[in-house]
């Protein structure tokens, strides 16, 4: 197939308006809002910290997302090119490229987790999970063996399916099934949650504010988790903004979005809070919270090997949704760049993913090797891309846009005065509170 065939076959294939708002919700609705989102809350303090999450989000996340979008629909290409023809300087390639390669790293890991969500999903309703109530033990026995292998390469399989099957055939149906399905998960959960006995210690804990338990540091991390749940820096939004009719108001999509993400943030508190306090578990537990508190607490519930299982199954649409959008980045630019197919972008792709992958889950346990410098081959990645790749992405993205970017109001398609408020945070917030983060993340400063 020629190249200028692919091409014009990829200019083809659009998003509905509602199916694009979905796809987007369903990237940035993920692991972050289920699974980190609760743990960073717990560790930093409860309401005040959720408080100055939605404040970041609003003030920083949703500019750099309108940026993105605006971007992606003029460049009308991958993330790697899109900086190019919307700038009008081959110097920009290095940034567009930088978008590639981070979700492609990201997603090398990402999938990972999501097998994990497969895992539990499959045990928890079969029952197995609950036979031995040494979770802790179950969860570090089962990611330091060779069985995460196997699902990463299903939530490979899974994720790779979909987006074979292109962007409104495949992307925009999947996410329109799953993400409505999610949020009625979701609220059956919630109910579960707040109704157990001695719930309302979790949900005030989640919605007291208690100003004084928030530092410069909690700060820092609420901006760079709106940035992580948001999805930005990594080419996504430029990608599926690509996809976008011209028609579409970027400006409504972007509120959609971003309340999208806040709502599903704000139901998963209203889930784990409840749940941990209401079986008196600390709710500060890191990143193993949902895989071995949770299913301590399911255990000791009425009905909790369904109620666990739902839960799981959720995470894992949660997961999966985010994993398509991770992957439509690489798969667009090598379309573009080689000329290759959608399909044999998708193989290739997702069996490179499997390669990165392997080393990562070993090192969890398998093989001590991949660990050096006090981190697992696993953290290394993760720390690479999100505290490294992810903020300066975002950074760049501010400063082409607030400075470089001549089409931006146009592009933008706002009304004068909300575009000018865009622009002020573009050019003088946003790039000072990210280059904050990035020099956080890095541990270039400390707390
Ligand atoms: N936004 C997703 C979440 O909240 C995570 C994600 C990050 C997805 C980066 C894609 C890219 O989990």
């Amino acid at each position: 197939m020629s190249v200028q065939r692919n091409i014009n076959e990829q200019k083809k294939d659009r998003f509905s308006s509602t199916g694009f708002i979905m796809a987007a919700i369903g990237s940035s609705v993920g692991l972050g809002n289920m699974w980190k989102f609760p743990y960073i809350t717990g560790e930093n303090g409860g309401a005040a910290f959720f408080l100055l999450f939605i404040i970041c989000l609003v003030v920083i996340g949703l500019p750099v997302l309108l940026a993105e979008l605006a971007i992606g629909r003029s460049g009308r290409g991958s993330a790697a090119t899109a900086f190019v023809r919307v700038g009008g300087k081959p110097g920009w390639k290095g940034l567009g490229i930088l978008q590639v390669i981070a979700p492609f790293m990201i997603l090398s890991f990402y999938i990972i987790v999501a097998g994990w969500t497969l895992h539990y999903a499959v045990t928890a309703f079969s029952g197995n999970l609950f036979s031995d109530t040494d979770f802790a033990g179950q969860f570090s026995h089962f990611v330091s063996g060779y069985m995460p292998i196997f699902w990463q390469f299903v939530a490979l399989l899974i994720t790779g399916g979909v987006v074979i099957l292109g962007i409104s055939g495949g992307i925009e149906k999947f996410n329109k099934i799953l993400i409505p399905s999610l949020v009625v998960l979701l609220i059956v959960l919630m109910i579960r949650a707040v109704t157990l006995p001695g719930a309302e210690a979790g949900v005030s804990f989640f919605l007291n504010p208690d100003f004084s338990q928030l530092t410069a540091e909690s700060a820092l991390v609420a901006l760079g988790h709106a940035f992580f749940s948001l999805s930005l820096g990594m080419g996504i939004l430029l990608t599926y903004g690509s996809y976008v009719r011209k028609e579409q108001s970027l400006g409504s999509a972007t509120l959609a979005i971003g309340a999208g993400d806040l709502i599903y943030a704000f139901i998963a508190g209203l889930i784990i809070f409840p749940t941990t306090f209401s079986f008196g578990i600390a709710p500060d537990q890191g990143p193993s919270l949902v895989f071995i508190a949770l299913p301590a607490a399911f255990s000791a519930m009425p009905w909790g090997a369904f109620f666990g299982g739902l839960f799981f199954i959720l995470l894992a649409i949660a997961a999966l949704t985010s994993a398509v959008s991770l992957l439509e980045v690489p798969v667009s630019y090598t379309m573009e760049r080689f000329g290759w197919s959608r399909r044999r972008s998708v193989w290739i792709l997702i069996l490179l993913l499997f390669l990165l992958g392997v080393p990562s889950s070993l090192s969890l346990g398998m093989v001590p090797e991949l660990t050096f410098g006090g981190k697992a081959f696993f953290d290394w990645v993760d720390f690479i891309t999100s505290n490294i790749m992810l903020p300066i992405g975002g950074l760049a993205i501010t400063i082409f846009a607030g400075y470089f970017w001549k089409g931006a109001a146009e592009a933008s398609g706002l009304r004068a005065g909300w575009f000018r408020v865009w622009l002020f945070m573009l050019r003088y917030i946003a790039p000072i509170l990210v280059f904050l983060v990035l020099l956080h993340t890095s541990g270039i400063i400390q707390f």
